[in-house]
This record gives C-alpha cells, structure tokens and sequence, in this order.
C-alpha cells in the first residue's frame, strides 16, 4: 500500500521518509548509496543472491523478491509456469549462427526480451514479484572441440563471428532504451569453459591450460565485443579452474582481465553452484567459507545459486563489509536500470502482457530464422530442390522424420506448437502423398525390420528423405523427467551432446548410418539426408556416396525448424546458410584430446588452426542459384595522423547472381596473413598465424542477373586479433 501511494504520487511527503532511492529523477548513484545504508548485513547477502525462485522481499522497505536466474537461450525458458502464454522457441544459437545474419539475430533477441518482460508483467501484477528480467544467455564461448555437449548452444568455433552474433543478441536482448534496459543479458561462462565430462574430467573440477596467444585469438575476443561492443550488464564466471584458479575464484581472469583489460564494469555472477564448488569440489580453499570470500575478493558480485557463506566470512575477517558493498552496489545499480524501483507506468515496456508472447509475428521469425540457418552441404546434379508439382509420393524416414521436442535443442520453453517435419510436408503435399517410416532408433541398436520396411517404402517413392542426428535433450522444463532419483541426467547416451556430457565419437548414434546405407542399397530411389543436430557429425559416407544426392543441416531449428526444411527441399525457399563449425573425419578426435586447450598444436582446432583433411570446412553452404565473385579489391585507407595507416582497407567484390532463382548469398571475407618475405626466422617463429581469420560477412538478397557491389572495412583492430605473438 505505502510502495503504491508513492508510486503514484511521487512528490507527496511519504516519499521523503522513504528516501530518494525511490526517486525515480535522482541520480543513479545517489539512490544505490540510499539504499545500501538501509540494508543489514543479512540483507544485502540475500540481495547477492541469483536464485532460480525470486528472493530477497524487504517489506519494511517495499522491497518485492527478485528473481536473479532465468534463462532465454533461444526463447525464454519460464522456470515456474508456463500458464502465462507459452513462448516462441527459436532455433538453437548454433543455427542462428549458420545464417550469419547479425541483424537476423538482433530481431530475434528483442523478440525474446519481448516475451521475457511481458511475461515478468504478468507476474508483477499477479504475485507482485520481480521474475524473468535477469538472462543467463548468451553463451558464447567457442565451440573449441565437436565433442562438447554444449556446442550447439554457441554461436560455434570462430571467435570474430561469435563476437557479432553476441554483440547483436546482447543489443536486441537488452533493447535500446536510453534510461532503462528491457532485460539483462549474461554473457557465459567466462573463461575458457568448453567441456562437460571427458576422459576423466568433469566440467565443475576441470583445470584449463590457457596460452596468452589463445585467451587473446580465441577465448577472449568474444568477451571483449559484450562489453565494449553490447555493453552488456553482466558476464558469468565458469565452473572450470583457468591455469590453476577456478574462474570465479580467479582475481586474474576477473580483476585482470574483464575488468582491467575489458573495462567491464557490470556485474559478475557465477554459475549456478561455481562458488560452493571453490570448497567443494575444486578443494580450493579450507572451507566453504573461505571459497565464497576468495570469490567475492576475486570479484565475482552475484552467486548462483547463494552466497549464503559470507557472514561468516565477515565473521572470521576474511572480507570486510565493504566488500560486500562494492558488490552490491554493481548489483543494485542493474537492477535500478531494469527499473524494478521505479514506477512501472515509467517504462517503454509497462504496457506488455500475454499478447507479445508466442505471438503469431514471433512465430514468423521463427520461421524466418530456421529457414535462414538451414545449410545446403552437398546436391549433386541439383538433387534440390524437388519438384513438388510432379511428386506422387515422398517417404520421410528415420528417427527424427517426425521430431518434435528433439527439433529445440535445450535450454527452451514450451511452445504453443512444433511443427514437425512430416505435419510439414503432410501440409505441403496433402497426407496422401507422404509416408513415414522411423526406420532407426536414434540411440541404441534395434533389429532391422525396421528397416526393411523403410526400404519398402522408399522403393515406391519419387524421393525418399532420411532424418538422422543427435539429441540435447537435457536442461529443460519441458521434459521434468529426465533425471532419475539420484538426480542424474536419466537419458543420457554416450551420443548425447547435453549439458553435463560430451560425445566420445563424432559418428551418427546407433544404427543410423547403417539405415542410410541400408536404403542405398536397396533401393534405387533419390536419397535426401537431412541432419537434426549441435555439433558436427561425420558424414563422410553420405558426401562420398553418389546414392545420397542432397544432404541438409538444419541443426536444432526450433518450433518452425519442420516447415523451415520443407520449404527448402521443396524450393518454396533458396538454402543461404552456412557452416559455423568444421566437419571432421572421425579419425580427428583420436587425434587430439578433448581436453587440449591448445588451439594451435596439431592437429589444430577450428578453421583458423586445422591442419588435417576435414570433411566440410567452416563456412561451407551451397545455394540453388548459382553466385559469381569479381573484381575482389583491397584499397588502403588513408588515416590523416594515423601511425599504421597501411593497416586499413577498403575491401569490395562484385556478386553476381548468375542463376535462375532469386536467392540469399553470405558473403565472408577471410585472411589469410603469411609471414613477409624478408622475416628472419626467428620473426617468423615469433608468430603462429591462424590459417585463415574470419573478419567480416554479409547477407545480400539478388534476383537472377543482378549484381552488387559489396564492401568490406578493415582496421588496425583485425589486425591484431589476427597477428598474435606466440
Ligand atoms: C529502438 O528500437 C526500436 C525498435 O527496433 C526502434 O523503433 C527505435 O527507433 C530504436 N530507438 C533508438 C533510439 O535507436
Ligand atoms: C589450508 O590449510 C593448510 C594447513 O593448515 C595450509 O597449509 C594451507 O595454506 C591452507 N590453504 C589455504 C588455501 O588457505
Ligand atoms: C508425429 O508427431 C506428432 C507430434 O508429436 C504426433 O501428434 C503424431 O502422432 C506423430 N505422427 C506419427 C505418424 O507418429
Ligand atoms: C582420417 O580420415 C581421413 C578420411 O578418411 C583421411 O584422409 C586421413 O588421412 C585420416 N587421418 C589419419 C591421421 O588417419
Ligand atoms: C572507404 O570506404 C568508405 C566508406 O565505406 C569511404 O568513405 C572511403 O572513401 C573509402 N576509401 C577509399 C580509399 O576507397
């Protein structure tokens, strides 16, 4: 009642006995400081606490509970209920990073703070508690091995692409509001965090070997672009120790170099459980209590789940008060800029409720995105798109012909609908002209009856379309039941890319390749393969075989990914994404350790580093129209008063679209640097130079016979994430 007559009548006398905290004109600062005084000890630890329940009410002060953990990697993952609207589920990052699209990305990511501050609306008004306005995403640290169980939730392997894919989802997430942010992003899991359990170790306990040459190139750079770049508000520490130190206990990593050499001045949560486990797992300190002040000395701010241990560490003179106040203060101050002091009718946003989530526009976007990140990697003799006015019968087979959960990857809300991909082309060519076979588990190895019976069918068909991949199923309210009693992760198979697992092989799971082979064999039907997957899978008999004509990634594609793959192998739309990973060959990861931090030691990680035959490169992506590249120049730009002046150009080529069908094309431009001519040895060992360095893309739209012209600007800037002294 009190909160309410101020909220209403800001200048009426109860506001001063309240204080200018609740002055909504005051200066920023000023009214963190107000209410920081007011607070006891007890209080201000419960405030740094980013738990998935909202905490913390002060109704002495008017205070609401605040919830610091939700999650919208793809779509906003609602934690409590999804009664208030379900969201829309866009594709897995991974897919949106194969459009290599940033202001794609950045619609995506309004549309998702959208739905997250209509739904944290919806829940001031009902429970009057503030939930939903703090994001754990993006994830964006590199996809540095194809076994990770979490690569698909990244924007994948290449660092400068990650940087704009974060710069974009940061931007569109936190909106462009001049006084207030719609929702926080979390750029995670500072640093180096890229494995879940792998021969032997676990990702809450594993020690990251990290190079300067690599935290510079590789680990860092995306990191860098969150803060300079999206000034996001707050960057997660990760579980894994970094050279010895658990991130979150690191005063390096923290104090160094995010906030030294970054500038970042936001807040630094850890990951859900990272500050218990400094004691706990990492047996780091002595005591549970000295973990959670070797954090907060470090500079991690926030913990999540609590940092229910730092009484007592005031208590034994590890921290002092103060401390807690300088954490607080960062803390507080994003929350004043998310608005949750002032009055609500003050926001851009006040008006949002159940209509902006799942809405029929944020449905089309989802479709947009999916078709946009679906990546065309092999069609021989124009294999697609097929010709749905002369199809009798298509046959859909395999175990995700008719995936639905499996299309959203993790980390996702419920959504009203998943369109599969057989509903899909049941819709596009009537039910009559389309068979289903699962043909194949997707783990585990059945017998082949199965089997024979796709082969059947296929054999009766114009075209015969295999749906084959993986599972991420894993962190998810749409799928309580996944863990067992013991609370593990109950489905797991050693071809799971989950969070908490990694794959031990990069080969389709159980009898998958031999269905496809199995159907090649038997039939003499056109075969499309069509891969629901995160992280690269060994295709290398379906690339080499002249039975498989087409294959797809699509990726997870989100609730629309069914539509999405049927508007592209049915030409209703031109394939224009590309591949944000490298495809290896099996044989790549028993080569290197899934543990190796090293991205240059052979066999080298990543498109920049690879030294072996990979089957399709990063970047790869063909189209149904054909594209034509002349002219390619590079002008040096003249800096007046700049020292390296020679380090800047204007880059531009001519695009042609030279086929028969209006289509999208990716442009990328990449380096390759070489060391100069007249480099002494020694200057030639003082460099590992990447193979080639990713520095810029664009997405043109050309109608047949159209050109343009497209330019590119480097800086001294692309030069020196390139040019990295070992
Ligand atoms: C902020 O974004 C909205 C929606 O995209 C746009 O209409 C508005 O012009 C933008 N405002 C600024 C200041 O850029
Ligand atoms: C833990 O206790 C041992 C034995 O008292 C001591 O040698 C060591 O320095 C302590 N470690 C830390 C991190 O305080
Ligand atoms: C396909 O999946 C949908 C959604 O899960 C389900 O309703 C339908 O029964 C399935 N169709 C077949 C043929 O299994
Ligand atoms: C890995 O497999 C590829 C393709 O079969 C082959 O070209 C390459 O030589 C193999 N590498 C090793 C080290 O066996
Ligand atoms: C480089 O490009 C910028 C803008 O794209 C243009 O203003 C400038 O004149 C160009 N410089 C040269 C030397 O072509």
């Amino acid at each position: 009642m009190l909160a309410a007559c101020v909220f209403l009548s800001p200048r009426a006398p109860v506001l001063a006995s309240l204080g200018s905290w609740r002055d909504p004109d005051a200066p920023l600062g000023v009214r963190v400081e107000d209410l920081l005084q007011r607070l006891t000890l007890a209080e201000k630890v419960e405030q740094l606490s980013a738990a998935r329940d909202a905490v913390g009410a002060i109704p002495r002060l008017g205070i609401p509970a605040f919830q610091g953990w939700n999650e919208c990697l793809h779509g906003v993952w609602d934690l409590f209920s999804d009664a208030n609207r379900p969201p829309t589920v866009f594709p897995a990052p991974i897919a949106l990073a194969a459009a290599f699209d940033a202001d794609l990305l950045h619609r995506v990511a309004g549309a998702i703070g959208d739905e997250t501050r209509a739904k944290a609306n919806i829940y001031l008004a009902k429970e009057n508690k503030v939930r939903m306005l703090n994001c754990f995403a993006p994830n964006i640290n590199i996809a540095r091995d194809p076994r990770w169980g979490r690569g698909h939730e990244t924007y994948g392997e290449d660092p400068f692409l990650t940087g704009r894919m974060a710069t974009a989802f940061v931007r569109g997430l936190q909106g462009n509001d001049s006084t207030y942010i719609k929702v926080a992003a979390t750029c995670k899991h500072f640093a180096a965090y890229s494995l879940e359990a792998a021969e032997g170790f676990t990702r809450q306990t594993f020690d990251a070997h990290v190079n300067e040459r690599d935290m510079h190139a590789s680990y860092g750079p995306a990191f860098k672009a969150c803060i300079q770049e999206a000034r996001v508000e707050s960057v997660m520490c990760s579980y894994n120790s970094v050279n010895g130190k658990p991130a979150c206990a690191s005063p390096e990593l923290l104090q160094g170099t995010l906030r030294g050499v970054y500038g970042f001045q936001g807040v630094i949560v850890s990951d859900c459980g990272a500050v218990d486990s400094i004691f706990h797992l990492h047996e780091y300190t002595n005591s549970s209590a000295e973990g959670h002040a070797a954090a907060l000395l470090a500079g991690t701010d926030a913990a999540c789940v609590s940092f229910q241990e730092l009484p007592e560490a005031v208590r034994r003179g590890l921290i002092v008060e103060a401390d807690i106040d300088a954490a607080l203060q960062r803390y507080l101050a994003a929350r004043f800029r998310l608005g949750v002091f002032d009055p609500p009718e003050r926001l851009p946003w006040a008006k949002m409720g159940p209509g902006d989530v799942g809405s029929n526009q944020n449905e089309d976007l989802a479709l947009e995105a999916a078709r946009k990140g679906i990546v065309l990697l092999k069609n021989r003799h124009a294999a697609l798109p097929l010709d749905a006015g002369r199809l009798r019968r298509v046959v859909l087979v395999g175990p995700h012909a008719n995936a639905s959960e499996h299309m959203l990857g993790n980390y996702y809300g419920r959504p009203a609908r998943v369109v599969t991909p057989l509903q899909a082309f049941q819709e596009a060519l009537g039910p009559e002209h389309v068979g289903y076979q699962r043909g194949a588990f997707l783990e585990g190895w059945g017998g082949d009856g199965e089997m024979d019976g796709a082969a059947f069918d296929c054999r009766d068909s114009d075209a015969c379309i295999i749906f084959l991949g993986l599972s991420a199923l894993g962190v998810s309210d749409y799928h309580p039941p996944l863990y067992n009693e013991h609370g593990e992760y109950a489905l797991w198979s050693p071809h799971d890319e989950a969070e908490g697992y990694d794959r031990v092989s990069l080969r389709l799971p159980g009898m998958q390749e031999g269905l496809l082979q199995h159907l090649a064999r038997l039939t003499d039907t056109p075969l499309v393969l069509v891969l629901v997957h995160g992280s690269a899978v060994d295709v290398a008999w379906a690339e080499a075989s002249p039975r498989v004509g087409a294959i797809l990634s699509a990726f997870y594609p989100g609730q629309m990914g069914g539509q999405a793959i049927a508007d592209i192998i049915l030409g209703k739309e031109a394939p224009s994404g590309r591949l944000p990973v490298t495809f290896y060959y099996r044989n790549y990861t028993d080569q290197i350790s899934a543990a190796e931090m090293d991205m240059v030691r052979w066999p080298g990680r990543t498109h920049r580093y690879v030294k072996v035959p990979v089957i399709y490169p990063f970047g790869h992506g063909l189209s149904y129209t054909e594209w034509r590249y002349s002219g390619l120049q590079a002008t040096p730009r003249r800096h007046p008063g700049a020292a390296s002046s020679a380090q800047s150009y204007n880059v531009s080529v001519m695009l042609t679209n030279a086929g028969d069908r209006e289509a999208e094309e990716v442009v990328l431009l990449v380096l390759t640097c070489r060391p100069a001519q007249r480099a002494s040895a020694e200057e030639r060992a003082a460099f590992d130079l990447p193979g080639r360095s990713l520095r810029g893309f664009q997405r043109i739209a050309l109608r047949p016979g159209e050109s343009k012209l497209v330019r590119f600007e480097l800086g001294g800037a692309d030069f020196a994430e390139v040019l990295v002294q070992r």
